[in-house]
């Protein structure tokens, strides 16, 4: 069986920007592929975290994971730190990979630019973890949004280079970003994508928001002159709008135009809020579903099924490399 590996941070709140991106493409392949789902908080904490809110969003996440459809009986659910060999093998990985590759990629650009001397190595090394997290499962395919794209195509040239270097030892993985929804806007600045860690809350709707605060957010979405509800690249506001409205009600494009043909924006928004209710009102039940005791038990032995795995593919690395220790000479 193929397999995929794909994983979140537990930073911010998700949101359905990430559902629609991500996760719910995580729980539709889940029945095709043999599926590994990765709470990455080593990749969290390449920007400062607060421990004890760190260690709280990180089940939440995982109670996400689960909501969103997820099923531990068939998926493995787990927790980076809880599995060392991604630190370990994201080390070598460090070491084939150079310096200039990394300094090219956007969204390191877009943070040392922010954070100017004071940018961390964790924020300019951290597509070589993602590229050890993904690498370990010799995975096939990794579902993410489309701001991933660029760190997958690293990861691929990563595995390549360590294949020709040092004998044939990595899956190379293929992206799988969704034709529709790899990128939702910001509610309030459709120029921007929605985002975990915007200033501004209005921009997103997360996962866990109540009624009336999903109401509220949409109806002050920021939409684009004109009043026609249909389709138009020019129109990014409405056509973002669409998007949502067309993934959650499960709708073709046409048959979203014609619903709304002849009605206003502000019936477009009421509806969408209606259907995005409509859609967290049963995942948040399903989120407070699981106790702690469950949850435990999920991530327990989601760590000891993908240990194992991991644990393989380094043992080969360090093979392959000459990281030889007492047992080998013996
Ligand atoms: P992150 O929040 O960065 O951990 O992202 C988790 C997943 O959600 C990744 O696969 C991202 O590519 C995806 N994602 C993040 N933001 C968006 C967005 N605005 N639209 C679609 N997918 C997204
Ligand atoms: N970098 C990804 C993000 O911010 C999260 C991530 C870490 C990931 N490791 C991964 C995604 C491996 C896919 C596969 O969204």
């Amino acid at each position: 069986m193929k397999r995929i590996f794909s994983g979140a941070q537990p930073t911010g709140n998700i949101h359905i920007g990430n559902y629609l991106g991500a996760l719910r493409n995580w729980a539709a392949l889940q029945h095709e592929y043999e599926s590994f789902f990765c709470i990455v908080n080593l990749h969290a904490i390449t920007i400062p975290q607060d421990p004890q809110v760190l260690a709280r969003k990180t089940r939440e996440l995982a109670r996400l994971y689960l909501a969103s459809g997820i099923d531990p009986q068939v998926s493995i659910i787990f927790i980076q730190s809880d599995v060392p060999e991604h630190a370990e093998l994201a080390w070598i990985l460090n070491c084939i990979t150079r310096k200039s590759e990394l300094e090219r990629m956007t969204q390191f650009k877009d943070k040392a630019a922010k954070q100017r001397e004071s940018v961390g190595t964790g924020v300019l090394t951290y597509p070589v973890l993602m590229a050890a997290d993904i690498l370990l499962y010799q995975t096939d395919l990794v579902p993410v949004g489309h701001d991933q794209k660029q760190h997958l195509e690293l990861t691929r040239d990563i595995a390549e280079r360590f294949n020709r270097d040092y004998g044939q030892t990595f899956r190379v993985p293929d992206p799988y970003i969704p034709k529709v929804g790899a990128r939702i806007q910001s509610l309030s600045d459709p120029a921007k994508k929605m985002s975990k860690s915007d200033e501004d809350a209005n921009g997103a709707i997360t996962l866990l928001d109540d009624t009336d605060t999903v109401r509220r957010k949409f109806k002050r979405a920021v939409t684009d002159s004109g009043t026609e509800i249909r389709f138009d690249e020019t129109r990014p506001a409405i056509t973002n709008l669409l998007t949502i409205y067309q993934l959650l009600a499960d709708k073709q494009p046409a048959e979203v135009e014609a619903h709304f043909a002849g009605k206003g924006y502000a019936a477009l928004k009421s509806e969408l809020a209606d259907v995005t209710i409509e859609f967290l009102r049963p995942l948040q039940a399903r989120a407070r579903g699981y106790d702690d005791a469950e949850l435990d038990r999920i991530l327990d032995s989601g760590r000891e099924r993908a240990q194992a795995i991991a644990r393989a593919t380094l043992e080969e690395v360090k093979a392959r490399m000459g990281l030889v220790g007492v047992q080998a000479k013996a």
